[in-house]
């Protein structure tokens, strides 16, 4: 075992500020939603929904740039292989304390599950909030431009993918604590070290067995 470098400067800071930002956006977001909530006055969560949503669309439109201009975008490639395998480990061999049936490397540092997930992410939650919000900051243009679009069905699609965004928090925050010690995922996105074999690419025993 070797303490290296996972997580880059640059990738460190996106991860955060992203998180920040779907957080407020998400608070600000049900708020307009959900009038009852009263989180914050209706003029100031729209402020804020406002100011977060150009701050995550500069953030993201840096995060491609650096992912395609470092070769990260690599690690998004999707696998079928060890999915079934990761299934299994999250649902029962974590809690029998069975191996983790890939090791993480390098150049793998996401599990097949996590390629998956952060790749659906990628390609369609992110792009749908993105684009219907946008619809819906230009409804008036849009509108002015012939375009005759329900204001109703952009805000339900837009309201779903936010279910969705948080439906992904909430298993990302659950699995942030499934590395080999609860802590060490957390650490490693904080610091940018965790202790890896670094020559490793190989699949665990177990799952080379399952294969
Ligand atoms: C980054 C792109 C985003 C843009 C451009 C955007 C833009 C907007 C706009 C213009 C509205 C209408 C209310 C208003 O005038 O402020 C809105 C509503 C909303 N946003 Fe976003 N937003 C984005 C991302 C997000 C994210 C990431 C979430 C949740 C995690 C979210 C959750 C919501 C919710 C729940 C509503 C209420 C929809 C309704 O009216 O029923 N938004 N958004």
């Amino acid at each position: 075992m070797k303490k290296v470098m996972v997580y880059k400067r640059f990738e460190r800071f996106w991860h955060w500020l992203q998180a920040l930002l779907i957080i407020l956006l998400a608070l600000t977001g049900f708020d307009i939603h959900y009038a009852q909530l009263h989180l914050f006055d209706f003029h100031m969560a729209h402020q804020i929904h406002q100011v977060c949503a150009w701050s995550f669309i500069v953030l993201v439109a840096f995060a491609i740039f650096w992912h395609i201009t470092t070769g990260e975008w690599k690690q998004y490639i999707p696998t079928r292989k060890y999915v079934g395998a990761m299934i299994q480990f999250y649902l029962v061999g974590i809690f029998k304390n069975a191996p983790h049936p890939v090791k993480k490397t390098l150049i793998s540092k996401l599990n097949p599950l996590q390629k998956l997930v952060y790749l659906g992410l990628k390609i369609l939650i992110i792009p749908v909030m993105v684009t219907t919000g946008l619809m819906l900051i230009y409804y008036n243009e849009l509108l002015a431009a012939g375009y005759n679009l329900s204001l109703g069905v952009l805000a339900t699609i837009h309201t779903i993918g936010a279910f969705g965004l948080m439906v992904f928090l909430a298993g990302h925050i659950y699995l942030i604590t499934t590395g080999h010690t609860p802590m060490s995922n957390l650490k490693a996105m904080i610091t940018g070290y965790e202790e890896l074999d670094e020559n490793d690419t190989q699949p665990t025993e177990s799952v080379a067995n399952q294969a």
